[in-house]
């Protein structure tokens, strides 16, 4: 089996934690460039995330796909526009939309960078009582589009024998170990709203982050992994299978996830259920292979069950493949202090004070690190 030469490769000062070296392949050779890392190491981490964790989807962009803008509206007393638009698709077991709704700044004179959220709301009145803001309204004032799309369109957030959403439309009969789960749904919902945002000439698509939090930040970062095209890649406290590293990481582990949410991961994962010292992969892993692309990583202190640390520790054994492109990272080792973020070369972090939520803090962090690029990039 492979671990035995995984198991040569560890990070030497990931301690006690022992975590496989993302620049060594299975094989046991080291990477040492960019193109080695692409075309070898990469579609190897790739393949061991799918077979392992997020499971395979049977099907890409369907040729079904079609976009359909249903609605234009003035909106914040003319400062954005509102375009609901369905995306639509279909295949062998029935039909499914996604209710998509970007909000663009009027006052760009250029298409306009965008967040994609993923969240669970299809209700800007709801979404606004539950959060205690308005997150489109963040954004517009600062120039982005947001885009919202509603994981629920594409696959229920619940364990219903992979009957209904995306999995009813497009699985086999029998679904094989390493068949997708429903974050691995979401991520493909969240792939095909860049499809239709290609094609949207208000939205500058190859500036576009994709964002969310908890659940939805483990969809965001698997969906930064398979599809390039995102930009800017942000997890807020997406914690266990999301950023956090598995191996002695405190708060949820892979068994506790396993057990309440079964849908969420593909049935390989639960083999790992108490032997996470023995998956090929950790979670840094996943967050290396958003390189060269900017990534955040947001915590908050008393999050817990997400576990801060871990997150933190995730993202800075993920710097040695930003470093083969020649960006220094974090720049630190140690996790900054409370309400400190960090801005690094690629790299973002941040330990929000409290609890487990997307607050509005932590989306002007993500405004504020990708300005930040922005002005670099243009040679401020
Ligand atoms: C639960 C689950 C976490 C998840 C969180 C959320 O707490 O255990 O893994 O991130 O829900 O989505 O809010």
């Amino acid at each position: 089996m492979q671990e035995s030469s995984i198991t040569k490769h560890l990070i030497e000062e990931s301690g006690e934690r022992k975590l496989p070296d993302p620049l060594y392949t299975n094989a046991g050779e080291q990477i040492i460039s960019t193109e080695q890392w692409e075309s070898n190491r990469r579609p190897e981490l790739l393949e061991m995330f799918k077979e392992h964790i997020y499971g395979r989807s049977p099907v890409n962009r369907p040729d079904s796909l079609s976009f359909n803008v249903v609605e234009t509206k003035s909106v914040m007393e003319g400062n954005a526009v509102l375009k609901k638009v369905d995306i639509s698709f279909e295949g062998p077991g029935g039909k499914g939309i996604i209710h998509l709704k970007v909000f663009v700044p009027t006052n760009l004179k250029k298409p306009a960078p965008a967040f994609v959220l993923i969240n669970k709301f299809n209700d800007e009145q709801e979404r606004k009582e539950m959060w205690g803001y308005s997150p489109e309204k963040s954004m517009i004032e600062r120039g982005y589009g947001a885009v919202f799309y509603c994981t629920a369109d594409v696959d229920p957030d619940e364990h219903d024998e992979f009957k209904n959403g995306v999995h009813g439309i497009y699985d086999e009969e029998q679904r094989p170990s390493d068949a997708w789960g429903t974050i691995a749904a979401w991520a493909w919902g969240a792939s095909r709203v860049m499809d239709y945002l290609e094609t949207d000439t208000d939205i500058d698509s190859d500036k576009v982050a994709i964002v969310g939090h908890s659940r939805s930040g483990k969809t965001a970062l698997w969906t930064g992994a398979l599809d390039e095209r995102f930009a800017f890649v942000i997890s807020n406290e997406s914690g266990s299978t999301g950023a956090a590293i598995s191996r002695g990481k405190i708060g949820e582990t892979i068994n506790q996830i396993n057990t309440k949410f079964p849908h969420w991961f593909n049935d390989n994962y639960k083999s790992f259920n108490d032997r996470e010292f023995e998956l090929p992969v950790d979670q840094h892993m996943l967050l290396s292979m958003i390189a060269p692309r900017p990534i955040y990583v947001a915590s908050a202190s008393e999050d817990l069950w997400c576990d801060p640390e871990s997150e933190f520790l995730s993202l800075s054994f993920a710097t040695s493949v930003y470093q083969l492109y020649g960006f220094k990272g974090l720049g630190t080792k140690q996790p900054p202090p409370i309400d400190s973020p960090i801005i690094g070369d690629q790299m973002g972090y941040h330990n929000r004070y409290g609890k487990h939520k997307l607050k509005e803090y932590d989306l002007v962090q993500f405004m504020n690190f990708w300005d930040g690029y922005f002005e670099k990039e243009n040679g401020h």
